[in-house]
């Protein structure tokens, strides 16, 4: 066992585990899992590779700064490697990442600049555009560029490739990865179809991404949207060479988190929603199969940092990609329900500190106030702030003092526009069914429902 003296040390070098609990058909499915590295992603090969070769070729030393466009994973990657050799780092990142990745970045001393998610190539907001720019105005700044960056291959070609080639004793027949800069897909194609030309490359790709439709019909289709992280792309990236795909896989943001989820469920592995993508699309190529194929499937990143979105039945029910039970009246409009215990409430007489701990806690903004099963108020921060502001001491009074008593309540078979005068009243709806409180319903759960009308 080895004893390391850096944290660099220990990157790449990751473990392979069999699937063996997951029906890959006639198939024996493997999992590079490069969430085992000490960042939590592939991303740290390549953020140790990238420093260092900009070091060999003299561009960068030690108290400079480096900026990068990431999804985060390469983000984190370069925020090990630049708190441990003396780097400022500044990282550009588009806002529908997980506040996960943010958190770790900047505890990890890194300046996370957020920019917007919904714009592509060539707009100046576009993240990677915005991060070239800003190691343009920065004085010695270095713009470590993933997407143009050959180390980022040779990190594969030279470390995940024969790794993969060593832990399947040389005889695996596909592999299946996706794509973010092109690094990964490619470094380790070069590797794989140098050393064993029957070796298949197999893409998945997040719909909406324009990669699997370009290689099946030769045209740039326009770029959709997805909310699988660090995969899919609205171009092809410089680096990476799509001629090494023999086959691309498409698969859904709901295919891929509940592939993640079963991942979980099944062999234990918490993973993210890229591994689920890349899974997803490895189980349906391993059960078209006819005969008996050894398969890697490449697990890029952690599922610890999609704790509070596709492994959260709240987000996954708000997204719609997990089904709730349907009941044709106000109870799908009520994402806890009070009845399944789903819901977070306070009694009377415990104070106001414990409401505003509970608030903060499960990020909500008002409280049912409960005795005895019995619905007798509500309370929301602004009675919580009306009690305390210039009198602190309120935050140890009782809940039953500063709650609203006067709840607005509706029948669980009123109509949905039954909502809209309390919610424009700035109330909060209480759905009752006879005399049984069933749950809240908050202006996010009536926008959540009416989004889930759209197409
Ligand atoms: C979670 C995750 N999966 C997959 C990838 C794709 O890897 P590559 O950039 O090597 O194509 C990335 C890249 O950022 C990632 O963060």
């Amino acid at each position: 066992m080895r004893t390391y003296d850096n944290v660099l040390e220990m990157i790449g070098g990751t473990p392979m585990l069999r699937l063996a609990r997951m029906d890959a058909g006639p198939c024996t499915l493997f999992a590079k899992l490069e969430m085992q590295n000490p960042g939590g992603s592939i991303k740290d090969r390549i953020g140790l590779a990238m420093v260092e070769a900009a070091e060999r070729e003299g561009r960068i030393s030690p108290g400079g700064t480096l900026v990068e466009a990431t999804a985060g994973n390469t983000g984190l990657g370069l925020a090990l490697v630049a708190a441990q050799k003396g780097y400022r780092l500044i990282v550009v990142m588009p806002d529908k990442m997980s506040r996960e990745k943010v958190a770790h970045l900047r505890a990890l001393g890194a300046e996370v600049v957020m920019t917007r998610s919904d714009v592509g190539k060539g707009h100046p907001e576009y993240y990677q555009d915005l991060a070239a720019r800003l190691a343009k105005e920065k004085a010695n700044a270095f713009f470590v560029n993933q997407f143009a960056n050959p180390a980022n291959v040779r990190a594969h070609e030279e470390g995940t490739g024969p790794e993969i080639w060593e832990q399947t004793g040389h005889r695996v027949d596909a592999v299946v990865c996706g794509v973010g800069s092109g690094g990964t897909l490619t470094g380790v194609g070069r590797f794989l179809k140098r050393q064993s030309p029957g070796t298949k490359m197999i893409l998945a790709d997040p719909e909406g991404s324009v990669l699997a439709p370009l290689i099946a019909t030769g045209h740039m289709p326009n770029a959709g949207s997805w909310l699988v992280e660090g995969m899919g792309e609205d171009f092809v990236p410089p680096i990476c060479d799509l001629s090494l795909v023999d086959q691309a896989i498409t698969v859904s943001d709901r295919e891929s988190f509940l592939a993640a989820r079963e991942i979980l469920a099944r062999e234990g592995l918490l993973v993210g929603s890229s591994a689920g993508c890349i899974v997803a699309a490895a189980l349906r190529w391993c059960r078209a199969q006819t005969a008996p194929q050894r398969m890697v499937a490449i697990v890029p990143d952690s599922g610890a940092k999609y704790l509070s979105k596709m492994f959260n039945d709240y987000w996954m029910l708000d997204q719609g990609f997990l089904d709730r039970p349907h009941h044709g009246n106000l109870r799908d409009l009520v994402a806890r329900s009070h009845t399944a215990h789903e819901d977070y409430v306070v009694g009377p007489s415990e104070t106001l500190m414990n409401a505003y701990g509970r608030m903060k806690l499960y990020d909500v903004s008002q409280l049912p106030v409960i005795d005895q099963d019995r619905i007798v108020g509500i309370i929301d921060e602004s009675d919580l702030l009306i009690a305390v502001f210039g009198h602190e001491q309120a935050f140890k009074e009782p809940v039953a003092k500063h709650m609203t008593a006067r709840v607005e309540t509706v029948a669980v078979d009123a109509p949905v526009a039954a909502l809209m005068p309390i919610l424009r009243a700035e109330r909060v709806p209480i759905v009752m069914d006879g005399a049984t409180f069933v749950g809240l319903i908050t202006r996010i759960d009536l926008l959540n429902y009416l989004r889930r009308k759209v197409a």
